[in-house]
């Protein structure tokens, strides 16, 4: 059945963009939960369950008084940690009076929260991604929202054979489709990968070469549960090694970053950025790429949220599984370790 599948609380999920978060409250609903974001005098993000202790006012309704916020309602004051501090009209303040603080990282340009209380907040469990700091790369950014769960955004994630119909008109070229995909678990993760030998470049990667001879291309799906999905596409000249040291000297490059963060059961936050590095200095090509993605993502959103309605529709409906859902059964396995029953 299609029932919405728990949430898994203790892993980092990107909350906003670093450039959303000053000293003005922000909203935000995050794994079911409103919270209100901000930024501390020294700049550090926080992020708070969004109820007052008191009769539950959203402290976002109220204001930013240094680094504590006051509720809208009667006054009361919290701290960064979540502490209450003040309470108009009487000295003492009840141990109790608190509302929860999430930890938080500021990262790659976006706030991180862990949004577990129960399990310490890990910075190592961040993905590491070297390039976003590097020379010879550049960064492109988006958001949107989808009206579907973020389970099937990961399905789709780890599912390389929506590329060339979804994405026809983006990113997709047809020439692939019959290329088989191997799909493995790699340290928690799952990839599904293909390399495309001895054909020549698809457009995008044509015109940054500026040439149309054969080369090999790779396509890698990584999907580092539960939320972190990473698409890397290069190219190297054909008959090349296919190892790690001839993907970072390619002359061409792109890693795509996915950040998902459930919304509600239904909805969900994907922030994204990719990475290049060719024209790495040009802002009209960031530009293009900024466009360029937001229309791939818009173009899976619409089949989401179609997909979406038509399951809440009918929770009971099976999907029928197909060899190329070998990604998609190794994420649930994965996810069902973790805790969420990916059962439908
Ligand atoms: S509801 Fe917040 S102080 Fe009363
Ligand atoms: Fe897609």
């Amino acid at each position: 059945m299609t029932a919405p599948v728990p949430f898994i609380r203790d892993a980092w999920y990107a909350v906003a963009a670093s450039t959303e978060v000053g000293r003005a409250l922000l909203a935000r609903e995050i794994l079911g939960q409103r919270v209100v974001i901000y930024r501390t005098e020294a700049g550090l993000p926080v992020v708070l369950r969004d109820r007052c202790a008191h009769r539950f006012a959203p402290l976002s309704m109220g204001e930013r008084v240094g680094d504590t916020v006051e509720c809208p309602y009667h006054g009361m004051r919290y701290a960064p940690d979540g502490a209450c501090v003040r309470v108009p009209g009487q000295s003492r303040i009840p141990p109790v009076a608190r509302v929860t603080s999430y930890a938080t990282l500021e990262r790659y340009g976006l706030v991180f929260a862990w949004m577990d209380e129960t399990v310490p907040a890990d910075p190592a469990r961040l993905v590491a991604i070297p390039q976003v700091e590097a020379p010879g790369w550049a960064v492109s950014r988006g958001y949107l929202r989808f009206a579907a769960r973020w389970t099937n955004i990961l399905d789709n994630l780890v599912d390389p054979a929506h590329t060339g119909f979804v994405h026809k008109r983006t990113i997709g070229s047809r020439g692939s489709d019959d290329v088989p995909i191997t799909a493995t678990d790699e340290h928690g993760d799952v990839v599904c990968r293909r390399w495309v030998n001895g054909e020549p470049p698809v457009p995008m990667m044509q015109r940054f070469l500026g040439h149309d001879r054969p080369m090999d291309r790779w396509q890698v799906y990584r999907l580092s549960p539960p939320c972190v999905s990473s698409v890397d596409f290069g190219a190297v000249e054909a008959g090349q090694p296919h190892d790690d040291a001839a993907m970072d000297a390619a002359p061409y490059r792109t890693i795509s970053y996915a950040f998902l963060t459930p919304e509600t059961a239904h909805t969900t936050h994907y922030f994204a950025f990719q990475l290049r590095n060719i024209a790495v200095d040009d802002p009209a090509v960031t530009h293009e790429f900024e466009t360029l993605y937001q229309a791939t993502f818009d173009e899976d959103r619409v089949l989401l949220e179609a997909i979406e309605r038509e399951e809440m529709a009918d929770p009971d409906a099976v999907p029928v599984m197909l060899a190329s859902d070998a990604g998609v059964a190794r994420l649930r396995r994965l996810l069902a370790k973790r805790g969420a029953s990916m059962t439908r």
